[in-house]
């Protein structure tokens, strides 16, 4: 995996550290453990396969060996903005799929991306406050690159890959353009290009969807995503709601 880590390093246009391990329970959970040791921003740990994947809202997340790409970064973010994080970090992964594979993914909001009808790809920032604010971000990539020999399981209706079984291993080219796209929309979160970007890729536009936040239910077709990155759905009523935070799922669909 030292090797792995050396061709990402070849492929990245900036300083990261970055570490490549066969297998790990999860790498959001090791570097929150190093973030809150003192590690710097640009510290990068992937994992050939992870045996305790985390996903969203406490779900798991499936990682088998071989196949995908699981990633952590730490960052010290100057503005504390895990959504607008989130969202670069959902443009990046999309704009480096494009450049490596020619693939089109949309984004469903808020961090899932999809090819056609399928989730190749989750996101998970996780942070912890200080005094200032955020004071530290992990945020964690899993993208389903070549299909699992094995299949994905119970997940076989929801999940997909980019590519199938057996294709030329370009992991490590994906995960530098990614960290090399990531960091140049991390570095120009407010600019209205990285929106934009996020935008023309929204898998949810007009469609009727259902939206928890909370203990909260919204029902309403998704009429655009806002300038802070907030879905905007607007009810049967006619009502508008912006929501920062929760889940969304699909009228007639997972
Ligand atoms: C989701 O789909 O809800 C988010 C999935 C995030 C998965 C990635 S894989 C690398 C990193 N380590 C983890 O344990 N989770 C994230």
């Amino acid at each position: 995996m030292k090797e792995f880590a050396n061709q990402i390093q070849n492929f990245l246009n900036r300083d990261c550290r970055v570490t490549a391990v066969p297998v790990i329970d999860s790498t959001n959970r090791a570097l929150k453990e190093q973030a809150a040791a003192g590690a710097p921003e640009g510290t990068v740990l992937l994992a050939d396969r992870q045996t305790a994947g985390r996903g969203r809202m406490g779900r798991s997340f499936f990682s088998p060996a071989g196949c995908g790409l699981y990633f952590s970064i730490i960052l010290r973010p100057q503005r504390p903005d895990p959504l607008k994080i989130t969202m670069a970090a959902g443009v990046a992964v999309a704009e480096a799929v494009k450049v490596v594979f020619d693939i089109d993914l949309k984004i469903k909001w808020v961090n899932d991306l999809y090819l056609l009808d399928r989730k190749v790809c989750g996101i998970l920032a996780e942070g912890a406050a200080g005094e200032k604010g955020l004071e530290w971000c992990v945020l964690g990539i899993g993208i389903n690159v070549y299909a699992p020999r094995e299949g994905f399981g119970e997940l076989e209706q929801i999940a997909g890959a980019l590519l199938p079984q057996g294709e030329a291993d370009r992991r490590a080219e994906l995960a530098a353009e990614i960290l090399n796209h990531f960091f140049e929309c991390y570095e120009k979160l407010d600019d209205p290009a990285v929106l934009e970007a996020y935008r023309e890729r929204s898998y949810l536009q007009g469609r009727k969807v259902t939206a928890y936040r909370g203990n909260e239910v919204f029902e309403g077709k998704v009429i655009g995503i806002g300038d802070e990155a907030e879905l905007l759905l607007q009810k049967d009523d006619g009502e508008i709601v912006a929501l920062s935070s929760g889940e969304v799922r699909l009228e007639n669909y997972r």
